[in-house]
């Protein structure tokens, strides 16, 4: 699998879920390669935990594998609160390092009125340390995100799709980039 997109909201037919399908679309129709949506509202994951995970300790195992083979990411994340929801925060916690590791990422956040800053940040300054995962300097907010509408005249929707052959391009050179970074003794935590 190339690229998984991340729905962001545990919320039943979000716009998150939305808007992760018209991005699973634009990568179907433009780039020709696979996708697939993992949503964080069909898919019930346990609080990251120290004791296990009892019923779920295969759910975790196959999560880690199957984003362990993806090439990139596409973080679909609401605002809530002014922050990133915290299931969004427990999936990178549940991943650990090796799934992410030096791999290119994608944020696009959305609001139904006029936020989204705040979770881009957020995510920008606190997720990469341990998990090193590669946000690229492209980014996409979505605001007011109910009436919004994807159409080739969309200024949003143009970098949108633009982000998305951006996060591509990321996706193919990084593969060389973490064959050359095996050769050196990066600490899992980083600093
Ligand atoms: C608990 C909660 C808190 C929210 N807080 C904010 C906020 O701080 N800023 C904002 O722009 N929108 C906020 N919203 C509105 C969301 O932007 C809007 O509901 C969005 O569609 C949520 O995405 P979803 O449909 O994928 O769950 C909040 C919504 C919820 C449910």
């Amino acid at each position: 699998m190339e690229i998984i997109i991340i729905s962001g909201s545990n919320r039943k037919l979000s716009q998150s879920e939305r808007v992760s399908k018209i991005i699973e679309k634009i990568i179907k129709d433009q780039l020709n390669i696979n996708s697939y949506i993992f949503s964080l509202y069909s898919n019930k994951l346990p609080l990251w935990n120290e004791e296990g995970y009892g019923s779920d300790e295969e759910n975790i195992i196959n999560l880690k594998k199957n984003f362990s083979q993806s090439k990139g990411f596409i973080f679909v994340v609401p605002e809530w609160h002014g922050m990133v929801p915290p299931h969004v925060k427990n999936l990178i916690l549940l991943l650990g390092t090796k799934p992410f590791w030096h791999k290119p990422a994608l944020i696009v956040t959305i609001s139904s009125s006029n936020g989204g800053a705040y979770p881009a940040m957020e995510l920008r300054g606190s997720s990469q340390k341990n998990s090193h995962i590669n946000w690229i300097p492209e980014q996409v907010i979505i605001r007011d995100v109910k009436n919004w509408i994807p159409v080739n005249t969309d200024e949003v929707y143009h970098r949108l799709v633009t982000s998305i052959k951006v996060l591509n391009i990321y996706t193919n050179q990084l593969e060389d980039v973490r064959e050359q970074l095996s050769d050196l003794e990066i600490k899992d935590f980083g600093m």
